[in-house]
């Protein structure tokens, strides 16, 4: 099977670069944001007339969620037009699509686990932006899989784990937030859980959700990776007093099965 990878240098896009050649029968087309831009429509058409895919996973996003606040037309741009470009490249195409999505399609309001058939309602632009991605792909495609996850962290990019890890180099007592509770993601499991579905040549389209199942706090996960690194006989982590982010963010971001 083909398979098309956008946004591959992200990292999502490098998880699934490192496990690819685990997967025989699927061979892989990795393109970052300097060879497809999804923005850009021509880029996209050729990309996808030059070889017949069977599948697209779209990593491509814009994933800086206090800037979306900011500049929301980026945010638009990239997670609402381009995934519409993608969608309607995948539809002339016969491709499917595989996308991901975010927990931060939710208010954070409900209590318990969002399920995947709970209606979604963003309280900022980020969440927003990648709703309306999710709705246009609902619109345009019938072979679509949609994976919401969340508080994604690995060896790659920028998240949590790594600011965690490097704070604790140079400071002793780390402030932590425990406002919010989500489910923290190994990319490397996410990249693994998409690769299977795949190679299992699942026709069972839709919306699904995936994290690696534990529901915690930033606070908490802070103090699961000092203690997982031994790191915790060095460096503190006490309760932020006073957190306070531009965007506003889901209380309760936890995603069910
Ligand atoms: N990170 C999280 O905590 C988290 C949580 C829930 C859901 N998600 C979702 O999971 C997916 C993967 O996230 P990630 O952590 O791998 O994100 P990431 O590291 O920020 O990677 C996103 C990639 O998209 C590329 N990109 C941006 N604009 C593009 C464009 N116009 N055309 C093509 N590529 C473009 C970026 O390239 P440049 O660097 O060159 O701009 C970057 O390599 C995203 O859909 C995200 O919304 C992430």
């Amino acid at each position: 099977m083909n398979i098309l990878v956008t946004g591959a240098n992200g990292q999502l896009g490098k998880c699934l670069r490192k496990i690819a050649g685990n997967y025989d029968a699927l061979h892989f087309k990795f393109m970052d944001s300097k060879a497809l831009d999804i923005t850009n429509t021509r880029s996209i058409n050729e990309a996808f007339e030059f070889e017949q895919f069977d599948y697209c996973i779209n990593c491509a996003a814009y994933t800086n969620v206090e800037q979306a606040e900011k500049t929301p037309e980026i945010a638009f741009a990239v997670n609402a037009d381009g995934v519409k470009n993608i969608a309607v490249a995948c539809k002339k195409n016969n491709v499917a699509l595989v996308h991901i999505s975010t927990d931060y399609v939710f208010d954070g309001e409900k209590e318990g686990g969002y399920l995947t058939t709970d209606l979604p309602k963003p309280i900022n632009q980020y969440g927003k932006s990648k709703l309306t991605g999710e709705n246009s792909i609902r619109e345009i495609l019938d072979k679509y899989y949609i994976i919401r996850t969340s508080w994604l962290y690995s060896e790659y990019g920028n998240n949590f784990y790594k600011t965690i890890l490097n704070k604790a180099k140079t400071e002793s007592v780390l402030y932590i937030t425990d406002e919010q509770i989500g489910c923290p993601t190994n990319a490397n499991n996410l990249a693994k859980y998409i690769l299977n579905l795949i190679a299992s040549s699942c026709t069972e389209y839709g919306i699904y959700h995936f994290t690696d199942g534990k529901a915690m706090t930033w606070y908490d996960f802070a103090k699961g990776i000092l203690r997982e690194t031994n790191l915790d006989k060095k460096v503190r982590v006490e309760k932020a007093k006073n957190y306070r982010t531009f965007a506003a963010r889901p209380r309760n971001s936890v995603l069910s099965p």
